[in-house]
């Protein structure tokens, strides 16, 4: 059954007690009302222990913003899928743009977080998106092709049903520049159709698409509207509970 999600990807915000508050904030907020869409909050590694007890599991689930691309080891600084899954976090936001972009993560790079996460039974959250050039020259199809593709479709059906997607033109990441909700529907029905081409129609009606970029509490309902839009991944509107809320009383 495909699932609206709305989650938040606090990036590099928040100190620990910061952290701990909002957590708390939310699940109280969200208990205070019907959530139609479930509940994930993407906190920076140092944040999830104290979040997974800070929450109640039933109402909201926490996820690791990446994981490192190797199994263990030799590897200062990184975190492993397995570490991850071991503080009680459900998901793992992978690909997003701003690790493409400042960290260099390609396809490759990301396959491998991809198999690693759904190997500790982690579900990736999995970001594509084209940048402005790309989407001013009309290449956003062809580049959202090869980044799922790419990275995603040498999973068996099974594995591929963990994956949530979240398409984020970079070019609304953070600019307060939304994607008009023709624009993303065209997206979504696009990247709906290639699973649909790949795993078959059933797998691609089950897989939910998340919309990120600049989603707002006022721009939230018409984007989720959309029949191909099930939720969103918000970044700077989850750094406050009203905020946050607000998004998931779109639904
Ligand atoms: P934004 O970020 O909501 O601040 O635009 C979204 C994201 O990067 O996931």
């Amino acid at each position: 059954m495909r699932q609206n999600i709305v989650a938040g990807n606090w990036k590099m915000n928040k100190t620990l007690q910061e952290g701990i508050d909002l957590a708390k904030e939310v699940n109280q907020k969200a208990g205070n009302t019907t959530l139609n869409c479930k509940v994930v909050l993407g906190t920076p590694f140092i944040h999830i222990t104290e979040a997974v007890k800070a929450v109640d599991k039933n109402r909201v689930s926490i996820s690791a913003q990446n994981c490192a691309d190797k199994e263990s080891g030799a590897y200062t600084g990184e975190v492993s899928a397995a570490m991850v899954k071991s503080t009680g976090a459900e998901y793992v936001i992978l690909g997003h743009s701003e690790r493409r972009a400042y960290y260099g993560e390609n396809e490759a790079i990301l396959k491998e977080k991809t198999d690693l996460a759904l190997k500790n039974e982690l579900k990736p959250i999995f970001c594509i998106g084209e940048v402005l050039s790309e989407r001013e020259s009309e290449k956003h199809f062809e580049v959202v092709k090869k980044q799922v593709e790419e990275s995603l479709f040498h999973l068996s059906t099974e594995e591929f049903s963990n994956i949530v997607l979240a398409y984020e033109p970079v070019w609304a990441i953070g600019t307060g520049k939304t994607a008009t909700t023709e624009q993303a529907q065209e997206m979504h029905a696009f990247i709906r159709n290639l699973v649909a081409e790949k795993y078959g129609k059933e797998t691609a009606e089950n897989v939910s698409i998340l919309y990120g970029g600049s989603c707002k509490p006022d721009n939230a309902k018409e984007l989720f509207s959309n029949p191909d839009v099930d939720g969103g991944l918000i970044g700077g509107a989850s750094l406050k509970a009203d905020d946050f809320m607000g998004i998931i009383d779109a639904f």
